[in-house]
């Protein structure tokens, strides 16, 4: 049976190269399995709704969408393939969200480290939104009855809430059968949680204060060699071993950076550069990183410069998308027992 993948991104700031390892880049190669009636369907969103919900810009939002769907083009997906759309132009994922809302026990929510990350100390002050955000996520998934979704290790929380929220409806209003299937988080390759270049023990991140610490997609050559130069590392050399990476997490991720960039193991990397100087390895990383991203980033910002088209491309991942969600919606609310005429 084809498998049916979803996942999404926000458009919040520039994509990062966490972002494009742990998740975009297995996106473009799930749109490639099968063969024939076995060919996965896939489904790309734009999450603007996620993207508000913790103080956003109202100039910049359309944009960032628009840019971000330009970055799925630019790396690979293929919108004559797969579903290319924007989570707001489907107001299904909103209607889905309130009636997931409805019995999804606030318990689960306080335990989503997400939450408690981006919240930040004060969390009286952070919005209904940021709180329910994983409740959102799962209608997005659900909606489609996705059975599998492509995402770095730091959704692997959300995405057991997910599968919770689908067993909970499967039990509550489904009679036990399972009208949505739980969906399997997939994590793939060697890059799924590409960390901070300034401190190892936190995850690369769009909303980072300082762009340091991230390689932006739109980064040219320069800036990429100035930010891995700058990257973090220790006083010893490069470990040639897992033993001697032991404890040193900003090595190590230079290392799981240039493994997944190569398509080698973090082992060869280390046979390769270990006993070296850091400087050989991050003059070796800029020069992948730039061969790697470069055309990417030339064709995003070729892509930016006919917003007319990706906006139809966007019109058009949004009806299709609708068609899927439609029934889903209509099935569910006669599922609890709405009235209709
Ligand atoms: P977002 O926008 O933060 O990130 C998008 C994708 O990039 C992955 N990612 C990383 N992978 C490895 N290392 C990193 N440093 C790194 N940073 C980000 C994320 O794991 C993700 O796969 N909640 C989601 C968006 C979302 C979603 C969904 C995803 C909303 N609805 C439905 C899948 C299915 C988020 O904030 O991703």
């Amino acid at each position: 049976m084809s498998k049916r993948i979803l996942s999404c991104m926000q458009p919040t700031n520039r994509l990062q190269l966490g972002n494009y390892l742990g998740a975009l880049r297995n996106w473009v190669k799930l749109q490639d399995e099968g063969q024939g009636t076995d060919k996965n369907q896939c489904m790309y969103g734009v999450v603007d709704l996620h993207a508000i919900t913790n103080g956003h810009d109202v100039e910049a939002l359309a944009n960032a969408t628009r840019e971000t769907a330009a970055a799925y083009i630019a790396a690979g997906v293929d919108p004559k393939r797969s579903y290319i759309f924007a989570q707001s132009s489907v107001p299904e994922h909103a209607q889905l969200n309130w009636l997931f809302g409805s019995f999804t026990q606030m318990g689960k929510l306080e335990r989503m480290t997400q939450f408690k990350d981006k919240a930040g100390k004060n969390t009286e002050r952070a919005s209904l939104g940021l709180f329910a955000y994983p409740v959102l996520m799962a209608a997005d998934i659900l909606l489609y009855k996705a059975t599998h979704v492509p995402v770095g290790e730091d959704q692997k929380q959300h995405l057991e809430l997910s599968r919770d929220i689908a067993s909970v409806f499967n039990e509550k209003y489904a009679g036990g059968k399972e009208y949505f299937p739980l969906p399997e988080p997939y994590i793939m390759g060697t890059a799924t949680r590409v960390m901070s270049l300034r401190d190892g023990t936190q995850k690369m991140s769009k909303s980072a204060e300082s762009d340091m610490t991230r390689i932006n997609l739109t980064d040219d050559a320069d800036m990429i060699a100035k930010k891995f130069k700058k990257a973090k590392t220790d006083q010893g050399n490069v470990p040639a071993n897992e033993k001697e990476g032991e404890g040193r997490p900003e090595a190590m991720n230079l290392i799981g950076i240039y493994a997944a960039l190569s398509d080698t193991t973090t082992e060869q990397v280390m046979t390769e550069f270990g006993g070296q100087q850091f400087l050989s390895l991050k003059t070796a990383l800029s020069d992948l990183a730039v061969a790697k991203l470069s055309p990417i980033t030339s064709r995003m910002s070729e892509l930016m410069s006919d917003k007319a088209e990706i906006d139809n491309i966007l019109k058009a991942g949004a009806d299709k998308a609708r068609s899927l969600a439609a029934p889903t919606l209509e099935d569910v609310m006669k599922m609890m027992g709405f009235w209709k005429a």
